[in-house]
C-alpha cells in the first residue's frame, strides 16, 4: 500500500522521505494557506519545489481553486505544466469537475477526484475516468458514517466493473485507518505526518530495547 503524505510542508516532506516512506504527496488549498505563500506565483513556485523532492513515478496531486468547468480546464494546464509527469489535477466531486476529469482523461492527464462522501459520487469519478478517488474517512467518521465501510463498498463496486480508477483513501486520521485500509487491500492514503511516525510506536518495542540493552551493559565491558 502506497503512503501519501497529506502536506504542502517540504520539510515534513523531506522527513518522510528520508525514512524511506513516500510513494507521493496530496495538497489542498487549506494545506497551502498553513505555508509561507501569499500569491499565486509563489504557489506555483511551491509546487515546483515540492515536485524536485519527489522521485520520478511519484504523484503531487494539486488541487484546482476555480468550480466552472472552464476554468477548471484553464487552471489545470496552467498547473500541469509545472510538472506534467508529477502533478495530478485533484478535482472536487460536482458536475463541472467530473466533466472536466472527463476532459483530462481523454487527454491522458491524471485526475484525482476529491471530496468523495459516497458509492455513488465514487462510481461517477470512476466512469469518467478518474485515475484516484480520495474518499474522506475521517471527515465521515467526524459526522457519526462509518469511514471504513464506504471504503469497502467501493473497493467492491470497482471490483465489479474492473475500473482501473485507484483508491486514494484521504482524511486518514490515525494508525487504526492505516491498518483497515491495508487489510481492505487498497492501493494507497493519505495522512498527515504523525500519523505515519505513530506506526512506528509500540510500547513492547521500547521496553524490549531497554532491557536488551541494560542486560549487554551490565555484562559486557
Ligand atoms: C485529501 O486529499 C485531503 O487533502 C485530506 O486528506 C483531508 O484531510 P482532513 O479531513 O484531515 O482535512
Amino acid at each position: 500500500m502506497k503512503f501519501f503524505l497529506d502536506t504542502a510542508n517540504l520539510e515534513e516532506i523531506k522527513k518522510i522521505k528520508s525514512i524511506g516512506m513516500l510513494d507521493g504527496i496530496t495538497t489542498n488549498p487549506s494545506l497551502i494557506s498553513k505555508e509561507n505563500i501569499y500569491n499565486e506565483n509563489d504557489v506555483k513556485k511551491h509546487y515546483i519545489s515540492i515536485c524536485k523532492l519527489l522521485d520520478e513515478g511519484k504523484y503531487l496531486s494539486v488541487e484546482v481553486i476555480s468550480t466552472d468547468y472552464h476554468n477548471i480546464i484553464n487552471e489545470a494546464k496552467k498547473l500541469s505544466i509545472l510538472d506534467p509527469n508529477k502533478i495530478v489535477i485533484k478535482v472536487p466531486m460536482t458536475i463541472d469537475g467530473i466533466k472536466s476529469i472527463q476532459f483530462f482523461s481523454k487527454k491522458k492527464i491524471k485526475t484525482n477526484c476529491t471530496l468523495i462522501f459516497s458509492v455513488g459520487q465514487a462510481l461517477l469519478a470512476a466512469k469518467s475516468g478518474a485515475y484516484y478517488i480520495s474518499p474522506f474517512l475521517g471527515r465521515l467518521d467526524d459526522i457519526s458514517y462509518n469511514g471504513l465501510k464506504l471504503i469497502e463498498e467501493i473497493k467492491k463496486v470497482f471490483f465489479n466493473f474492473n475500473f482501473k480508477t485507484k483508491i486514494l483513501a484521504a482524511s486518514i486520521r490515525n494508525p487504526i485507518h492505516i491498518i483497515e485500509c491495508a487489510k481492505i487491500g487498497i492501493h494507497a492514503i493519505t495522512t498527515p505526518i504523525n500519523t505515519i511516525y505513530s506506526l512506528f510506536n509500540h510500547p513492547m518495542t521500547n521496553i524490549g530495547l531497554n532491557k536488551f540493552l541494560e542486560d549487554y551493559k551490565k555484562k559486557i565491558k
